[in-house]
């Protein structure tokens, strides 16, 4: 857990609060609800809870190369793609109960203009340095390589596959130029280097700026993960950043001599948060500028927070903020509060090795348990680490906790009140000392809970939550009613009243992280419209009133339905693994170099080691045109006997060899991997020997 020492948390009377805006290239999968948008939901409903203006913005973020290779992939236009992905994303954080205000859109035309602006006020107050340099080309494509165009190694911690313009290990951005191997992903050759003209952000100069209002200002308020990664590049010293880009998708750059240059991504999607506040004001005849402006009075500002994922520190932190002070009249983020990342089942999230949970899919295979899924991800969030998401944890956690602790306490009490009162909250009479203990933890929940939302230590915070549900487990268990019915009835009644008001407690502290379930409780025991100041009282709900009958919040998971996600999983295992120590591509050739082999299928008819040889096997093949003889180095990996009747793959036009005094007419086709171990290369079905394999 992070120690945030200093940490105070002023009250704000208006929130913003935005959540980083995913690429509308692709479905959502848990690691991104984990990373950014749980933990603003929850923030925000706890928010709105006090009874705080908020405003919570997202949107898709539409531009960039993000989106254009994803239509080159899917053979379609990127206008295609973000329209797809736009509304299928929309819908999966309805469905899941991600409540933004505003899910706007970085295509809109507001967004084009606002990001327009900004560009040219800091254009006009010449706060950019334009630039003649030279950056990557691909000659095929006869395209400059912005972006994710190119991949290298990363000049900070050398991992291999570090994009132009980020490292998406080490979170660090950087100059395309500054990676090592450079290759173009259109191509998969080495680009050129061809000179074209830039405008640069002087990051280089908002250092000591960027040093007093972070490194000192922020100290001990923002988490330690983002902090440090911050501090570390501050270290290192900043550099100029290129904010514009030769492409032909994103937000023209509003001057005459840039003709087919576009914003960079990075400069337009964070101020995507202001457009879509300004969409959001428009509709709801609000002041957007009353969310991002600074006032005459200070109390009368915003508090900004940005929520985001680890990769996009570096643009929350240092680079939107420089913009921003650059621009001036805007607010500053009071906290940038960014996860870690989320693995699966032990291994990296992949969108391109399908290696993910699916929400869309989530929804479906599991309907109406998006709680379920909210609590495991909050529970286990990669708040301060990165975490790792099983089904199995996911099983154990609903079964666990929520049914067994949660839905089990809710359940006893409301059931208990039908059996012995008729649905009706029973009278309180004399508090005994049980009862008095109780009433005192459950006043002091909310503040606990409160204190841990507020350090944005959501995980805690639930656990607390959780906590309250095993008090009402343990008063009920402590005091028995299904007992004391039978000899005190007075007394039983001020039990069952005093589990409800728990649960109605419950019901009020749950709602940011469950709001589902809460609602689900809220209607079950009839609670009236209270917020997160009324929780901790044990006067709720009100003698006489009605309880409904007891359904079910949560119900439990069964083996079944868990293998089939981790089969489902396992048949989507990576087709394509990248080793580390895998030999080099060889040397290009040309398709007619293949030609010359003649590659065919054969069946095996006999088989027999070699004398004095451990490592050669020789065998009977039908080739289809003839059978005979071919020597093999496989002996250490296949038996003679497991050989005979198998099909392989053979290059039967090789020049014949003696080996061992035997001459062997053709190469049987294997795969060595990294520690040398063979396997035969197949047809996936029983085909004619002969077959040519081209
Ligand atoms: O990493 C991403 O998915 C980016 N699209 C996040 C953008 S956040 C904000 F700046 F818009
Ligand atoms: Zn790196």
């Amino acid at each position: 857990m992070f120690v945030q020492k200093k940490f105070v948390q002023k009250d704000f009377k208006r929130y913003t609060i935005t959540s980083a805006l995913p690429y509308a290239n692709g479905p959502l999968h848990i690691g991104h609800i984990a990373g950014a948008y749980l933990p603003s939901d929850i923030f925000v409903r706890y928010l709105r809870s006090k009874g705080k203006e908020v405003t919570y913005v997202c949107g898709s973020d539409e531009h960039g190369a993000a989106i254009t290779l994803r239509a080159k992939k899917e053979g379609t236009t990127p206008q295609a793609i973000i329209d797809k992905y736009h509304q299928i994303n929309k819908n999966t954080f309805e469905k899941f109960g991600i409540d933004f205000d505003i899910y706007h859109r970085t295509s809109s035309d507001i967004h084009h203009e606002t990001s327009q602006e900004f560009f040219t006020n800091l254009y006009e107050k010449g706060e950019f340095v334009e630039k003649e340099s030279e950056q990557f080309y691909d000659e095929e494509y006869c395209q400059f390589l912005a972006d994710r165009y190119v991949t290298g190694t990363c000049p900070n911690c050398n991992y291999e596959a570090a994009y132009g313009d980020q490292c998406e290990k080490c979170g660090t951005s950087h100059n395309s130029t500054d990676l090592i191997n450079p290759v173009s992903t259109l191509s998969g050759k080495a680009p050129i280097l061809k000179s074209t003209k830039h405008w640069y952000l002087p990051l280089d100069k908002y250092q000591p700026w960027l040093e007093k209002w972070l490194i000192e200002g922020k100290k001990g308020q923002w988490k330690p993960n983002v902090y440090g990664q911050c501090s570390s590049w501050l270290k290192a010293g900043l550099q100029p950043r290129a904010m514009t880009r030769d492409l032909d998708w994103g937000v023209d750059v509003p001057l005459p001599d840039a003709e087919g240059k576009k914003l960079y991504v990075w400069l337009d999607a964070p101020i995507g948060y202001i457009s879509a506040t300004k969409a959001w004001a428009a509709d709801k005849g609000k002041n957007w500028e009353d969310y991002w402006k600074t006032q005459k009075k200070k109390e009368d500002e915003s508090c900004l927070i940005h929520f985001i994922g680890k990769d996009n520190i570096v643009f929350h932190c240092i680079i939107f903020p420089a913009i921003l002070h650059a621009h001036g009249g805007y607010i500053l983020p009071q906290n940038v509060p960014a996860n870690e990342f989320l693995n699966l089942e032990g291994d990296k999230i992949s969108t391109s090795r399908n290696w993910a949970v699916w929400l869309h899919e989530y929804i479906e295979d599991f309907p109406d348990k998006e709680d379920v899924l909210r609590y495991v991800l909050c529970a286990n969030a990669p708040e301060s680490k990165d975490n790792d998401f099983t089904w199995k944890d996911f099983q154990a956690r609903n079964n666990n906790e929520l049914v067994a602790i949660y839905g089990n306490f809710v359940n006893r009490a409301v059931v208990l009140t039908h059996k012995y009162f008729d649905g009706k909250l029973p009278k309180v009479s004399a508090h005994e000392a049980v009862d008095q203990e109780v009433l005192k933890e459950l006043a002091e929940f909310p503040s606990r809970i409160a204190d841990s939302l507020d350090k944005y230590r959501f995980r805690e915070a639930l656990a607390h939550v959780m906590d309250l549900a095993r008090l009402g487990n343990k008063y009920l268990a402590e005091t028995e009613p299904w007992k004391l019915i039978k000899t005190d009835e007075k007394r039983t009644a001020t039990i069952l009243n005093i589990a409800l008001q728990i649960a109605a407690n419950l019901s009020i502290v749950s709602l940011p992280f469950l709001p589902r379930t809460s609602d689900k409780l809220a209607q079950m025991i009839n609670l009236g419209d209270f917020t997160w100041s009324d929780a901790g009282r044990a006067d709720l709900l009100f003698v006489g009133q009605n309880i409904e009958k007891a359904t079910l919040l949560f119900e439990k998971i069964e083996d079944e339905a868990i293998d089939k996600q981790i089969e489902k999983l396992e048949n989507s295992k990576p087709v394509q693994q990248t080793v580390e120590n895998v030999e080099p591509q060889k040397k290009e050739m040309i398709f007619d170099d293949f030609m010359k082999m003649d590659i065919r299928i054969g069946t095996i008819l006999e088989a027999e080691a070699v004398p004095k040889s451990n490592k050669l096997l020789k065998f009977k093949v039908d080739t289809g045109i003839d059978t005979r003889t071919v020597l093999s180095g496989i002996a250490k990996h296949y038996s003679p006997e497991e050989m005979v009747g198998k099909q392989v793959t053979m290059l039967v036009n090789l020049a014949p060899r003696k080996i061992m005094g035997i001459e062997s007419q053709g190469m049987i086709l294997m795969a060595e991997d990294s520690e040398g171990q063979l396997s035969l290369l197949q047809a996936d079905k029983n085909v004619q020997n002969g077959s040519q394999v081209s």
